[in-house]
């Protein structure tokens, strides 16, 4: 068959449901046929290797959820400065067990005014110090030797303000200010502002901002220098599909399409999770599946679980692959803050309800804040009231808390609702940077512990699992971002620091923190690799072990099962969880009453069913 014939026969199959929700959009025939003519432009430019790992995904479409899949995000700059130096510390990545890496912005973008890289001044073009669109084939093309995957990210609600576009309009171009929203007086921003809420509300107030040589106002729900784009305009959603196929013909696996919830705007309401956005990310996915069908879209949706889960789509007519599992990811900590496992149960009964095809990441910590979007509804059954219980998540985690191992920082305080957020890395939340500072040995080991204990967990989750970078070594906060100008104001730099290759270095010796921490995981994902209960759809469930601070997870696959347990507690606990059997643990072989566990401060353990 033709590789033509393939376009052709895609085409076919979406074309009329394209068209459809095109037209229902934007009512613009012209337009469409140069979407069309376009998309098969991409094709035909898409390099012969990567067609063939499309076919090949065509006929395995499950191929990025397997039980192998391990992903790590990492900045290019931190982690070896150059596209070039990450290409060579691959063997690193390989001996972390990485084969999913997502790398984080690293498009153009304007240096003290990018937002990490999420103010893209050129779709098409890398940071110059970081690299080139060449070095980043190069890097895609040894990463798929090694069976690795590249993702990146589609910063598609905004551009920054040195986007071409958004300089055109400046200067007063029609057509370009037509594809922003801009506004000769404050009437509708005004209007606007009743009903939209804040995204950083310190850091950036305010979702419009006032150009005085331009004489308008330029919407920017996010910082000043990221003007939103106008989707209501097809020039805007055409060219961005462009750049969103230009971008997976550089080699990616994974696109990430960053903040789309906000993408469609409407005067009367919150702008966000509109309709028009699923319409949009569902064209989104079948101009993919067209062109380049190997590609997965990872949607970043972060809210609560009803406003997730729509971004799937339905089965038969699917949106994202992929979405963060944020939800869980709070409850986490808000249960190693509250010794209390409950609303964790609750979380995962509802995550684990939903169709086995709706793939979720599982994190413990990304380069963003923890937002505390917890189900105050039922924590206030229980006496936890909104604003009350954010006071003590955030002075638990910044260590003000009496007891309090967890070192961090706020991030966009909102005195006015009590709602600030909060940043740190995963060992410094764990304890790691206490316990180094105090030099104290037994609160490091209990740090370590319940590092480990959280990674455990994470892996028996459905879903990708996904490190950020330095996790793997214990590597703690970095308090340098408060001297460079551009960064001082972002607390998320907290943890988003420099890559400690000194850390790595000891990642053999495990009389180090580093060496400790770096061999469980690896010994973690290795059994998670063989083992058929971790397939992505073994059935996950929750079980009761009688003890509030202690979480357990069953997990079935056919005639196989196996359980984890979790302490999140600091002290010992003993539990009993009613299941018959032998089980035997998965780490030291040994048989395990279930009647009868003792779990140290933050332990855990994975049993396996004897047949
Ligand atoms: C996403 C990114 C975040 C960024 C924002 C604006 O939420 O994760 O880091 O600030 O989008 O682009």
């Amino acid at each position: 068959m033709k590789t033509s014939d393939n376009f052709a026969k895609r085409l076919q199959k979406h074309h009329d449901e394209l068209r459809w929700l095109y037209m229902e959009l934007y009512d613009n025939d012209s337009m469409f046929a140069e979407l069309c003519d376009q998309m098969h432009a991409y094709y035909l430019a898409r390099d012969r290797k990567m067609k063939a790992l499309d076919q090949k995904r065509e006929k395995a479409p499950a191929w990025f959820r397997g039980k192998d899949m391990l992903g790590m995000m990492l900045y290019i700059d931190n982690f070896a400065g150059t596209i070039q130096g990450l290409q060579k510390k691959l063997p690193y990545l390989e001996s972390c067990h990485v084969n999913y890496i997502h790398l984080m912005p690293f498009l153009d973008s304007p240096e003290g005014r990018s937002d990490g890289g999420y103010a893209v001044a050129d779709f098409r073009k890398v940071r110059p110090d970081l690299g080139s669109m060449d070095d980043l084939a190069k890097l895609s093309e040894e990463c798929h030797e090694r069976g690795i995957s590249l993702c990146m990210d589609f910063v598609m609600n905004h551009t920054s303000e040195d986007h071409e576009w958004a300089r055109r309009a400046r200067q007063g171009e029609g057509e370009y200010m037509s594809r922003y929203f801009f506004y000769d007086n404050y009437d509708i921003p005004a209007r606007y502002e009743e009903t939209i809420p804040q995204v950083f509300p310190t850091t950036a107030p305010g979702n419009f901002t006032w150009l005085a040589e331009n004489g308008h106002y330029v919407m920017t729900t996010f910082y000043p220098y990221q003007w939103d784009l106008n989707y209501a305009n097809p020039r805007v959603f055409n060219e961005m599909m462009y750049n969103f196929l230009y971008l997976a013909n550089q080699g990616m696996d994974i696109i990430r399409i960053d903040a789309v919830p906000y993408i469609w705007k409407e005067l009367g309401t919150q702008c966000r999770n509109l309709q028009q956005v699923h319409t949009i990310v569902r064209m989104m996915r079948m101009i993919g599946e067209i062109v380049c069908p190997g590609v997965v879209l990872l949607g970043e949706v972060v809210m609560e679980p009803e406003k997730v889960v729509p971004y799937f789509g339905t089965v038969e007519k699917p949106e994202c692959h992929m979405l963060y599992n944020v939800t869980t990811m709070a409850t986490t900590w808000n249960c190693v803050a509250t010794r209390d496992v409950r609303l964790l149960k609750m979380q995962m009964n509802v995550v684990n309800s939903l169709p086995k095809k709706y793939t979720f990441l599982n994190y413990l910590r990304c380069h963003d804040d923890i937002g505390w979007g917890l189900d105050f509804g039922t924590l206030q059954t229980w006496g936890m009231e909104e604003v009350a219980h954010k006071k003590y998540l955030n002075d638990y985690f910044t260590g003000n808390y009496p007891g309090s191992v967890s070192r961090g920082e706020l991030y966009n305080d909102d005195p006015r609702l009590g709602d600030a957020r909060f940043c740190g890395t995963t060992a410094s939340m764990c304890g790691v940077e206490s316990a180094g500072f105090e030099q104290d040995q037994q609160k490091m080991q209990e740090a370590i512990r319940m590092d480990i204990m959280l990674h455990a967990y994470m892996l028996t989750q459905s879903g990708i699992p996904m490190l950020y970078s330095g996790d793997e070594v214990g590597q703690v906060n970095d308090y340098t971002y408060k001297q460079e100008p551009g960064k001082a104001v972002d607390s998320r730099y907290i943890h988003r620091g420099r890559f400690q290759w000194d850390l790595a270095a000891e990642c053999e010796d495990t009389e180090t923190v580093a060496g400790q921490i770096f061999q469980a995981l690896g010994q973690l994902v290795t059994i998670r690799r063989r083992e058929k209960v971790f397939d992505a759809d073994a059935d996950c469930l929750v079980a009761d072990a009688g003890d509030d601070a202690v979480l357990c997870l069953i997990r079935t696959k056919g005639k196989e099962q196996m359980m984890g347990l979790f302490n999140f507690h600091d002290r010992e606990r003993n539990v009993a969880v009613e299941q018959d059997g032998i089980w035997q643990d998965m780490l030291h072989g040994n048989v395990q009453d279930v009647q009868d566990i003792t779990l140290p401060g933050h332990g855990f353990v994975w049993l396996k069913k004897k047949p």
